[in-house]
């Protein structure tokens, strides 16, 4: 399936359209008698580079070698006299470099769409795909992921709403950072951590099992091609493990704590190993991550770690005590971490996500209705009004809409948000602030 087409055009006088199905930065130089008399770079977008605009140079060039990687050309076509560039550049260092370019010559614009070139417009944006209404999902700054998102008829094309031809697109400016995040072979950490690696972060995803590290890894990949992702095996509420991992992966730029475990169990049934077990994995998991990747992140003045906690910790179910408790401890780690690294370009956060339909909710959620012999949406409605009565949206929330948030606060635009707690609950929690 076409994913992606490429489309420049000289002022009204040459059009050039360009279907990829597995799209690559490519730079095309073609050597001619010893010399490079043509030239081309070929942009290719990943799914993270949607929409960003590149100057094209095309022409013929002559060609002077400054090292192995970077060459200085003259172009005698258009404009553009001087370029310095690198044909066989990562993605990362050309769209850096395509920033660098003194200006272009033959093509007055170069553009990526996602989707097919379907333009029905709409306030804002151009829907691409089938010319639905934008997802239920909530849509993201890059779009529903790869497949349905299982939250109606509305997900049905494969990247939902997109922002019209020369809109800007918000760049997360995470292409140069990596992230960690705990317990996200699955759920809402595997949500976040496709959502980073679209926004061309390298993400580390970890797990218990080489095995499910190794499927997440390949899953990713599939959902986001061309991710950068690397696996963290081990259990990340055991401190053997943890510095293990430390060892593997010294530094990162993002830490995300989302590992939590949590359970229905009357209080007085709960022993203190289960205590103990909950502080280990919701907390002190938290405090050993976070404890290790914030020096790095102090030292370099850049960093954000985030927890992902949960409305549990400001509305505490009754069956569900340790888990609320642990929690709100995560709340105030945050917010302590935040305070030490004060001054800092470090930031500390917390989000609280509500019911989330997350792949572990879905089966539970598909079983019940089996078992009773019912729809889901009856058995999810009957859900929401059981345990999140005061929920606004009046159903789960998506990995992805959790995931959305959490890009945001992983990314140096929230550079003004930390020691903060921020809801992604749907509405849940009934207060003003
Ligand atoms: N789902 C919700 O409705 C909801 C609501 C509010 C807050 N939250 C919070 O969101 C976070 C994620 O929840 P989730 O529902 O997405 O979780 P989940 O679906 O249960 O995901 C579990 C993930 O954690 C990994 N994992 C479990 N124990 C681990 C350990 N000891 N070390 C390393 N990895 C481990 C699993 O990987 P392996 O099996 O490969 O080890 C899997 O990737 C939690 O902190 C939770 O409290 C969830």
């Amino acid at each position: 399936m076409p994913l992606g087409l490429l489309s420049f055009e000289k002022k009204g006088q040459l059009h050039v359209e360009a279907w990829a199905s597995d799209i690559q930065l490519t730079n095309l130089a073609v050597k001619f008698g010893g010399k490079y008399v043509y030239t081309t770079l070929l942009a290719g977008l990943g799914p993270d580079d949607r929409l960003q605009r590149y100057s094209l140079g095309l022409g013929l060039g002559v060609h002077l070698p400054l090292s192995e990687r970077f060459w200085l050309d003259g172009d005698v076509a258009g404009s553009t006299v001087l370029r310095v560039r690198d044909p066989f550049a990562s993605s990362a260092n050309l769209l850096t470099q395509g920033r660098l370019m003194l200006g272009f010559n033959l093509f007055e614009r170069l553009a990526f769409f996602a989707g097919p070139p379907t333009t029905p417009s709409s306030p804002g944006g151009t829907r691409t795909g089938s010319p639905s209404p934008p997802c239920r999902c909530g849509g993201s700054s890059w779009g529903c992921p790869p497949r349905r998102c299982n939250t109606g008829p509305a997900c049905s094309s494969a990247y939902g709403f997109e922002s019209s031809l020369g809109e800007p697109h918000m760049d997360m400016e995470l292409r140069h950072r990596r992230a960690l995040i705990t317990g996200s072979t699955a759920g809402i950490g595997f949500a976040i951590a496709r959502g980073l690696a679209a926004e061309g972060a390298t993400v580390i995803l970890n797990g218990r099992t080489s095995d499910s590290v190794e499927r997440a890894i390949k899953r990713l990949g599939q959902e986001v091609p061309g991710a950068k992702v690397e696996g963290a095996v081990g259990d990340a509420s055991k401190t053997g493990d943890a510095q293990a991992v430390f060892s593997r992966f010294p530094e990162v730029d993002i830490l995300v704590n989302n590992l939590g475990i949590f359970e229905l169990k009357p209080f007085a049934e709960i022993t203190d190993d289960d205590w103990s077990r909950y502080f280990e994995t919701n907390v002190m998991s938290g405090v050993r991550f976070s404890r290790h990747y914030a020096a790095g992140m102090r030292k370099q003045n850049w960093g954000r770690i985030l927890f992902v906690s949960s409305e549990a910790a400001l509305r505490v179910p009754r069956d569900m005590i340790p888990y609320a408790t642990t929690k709100t401890a995560q709340l105030t780690l945050a917010r302590g971490l935040a305070v030490d690294l004060a001054g800092t370009g470090v930031t500390v956060n917390s989000i609280l996500p509500g019911p989330t339909r997350t792949e572990y909710v879905n089966e539970r959620l598909q079983g019940a209705a089996k078992h009773l012999g019912r729809p889901v949406a009856e058995i999810e409605a009957a859900r929401m009004s059981t345990f999140a009565p005061t929920s606004l949206i009046r159903r789960f929330s998506t990995p992805e809409e959790v995931a959305n948030l959490a890009v945001f606060l992983c990314s140096p635009k929230s550079s003004s948000t930390t020691g903060a707690v921020v809801r992604v609950e749907g509405g849940v929690i009934d207060t003003v602030v």
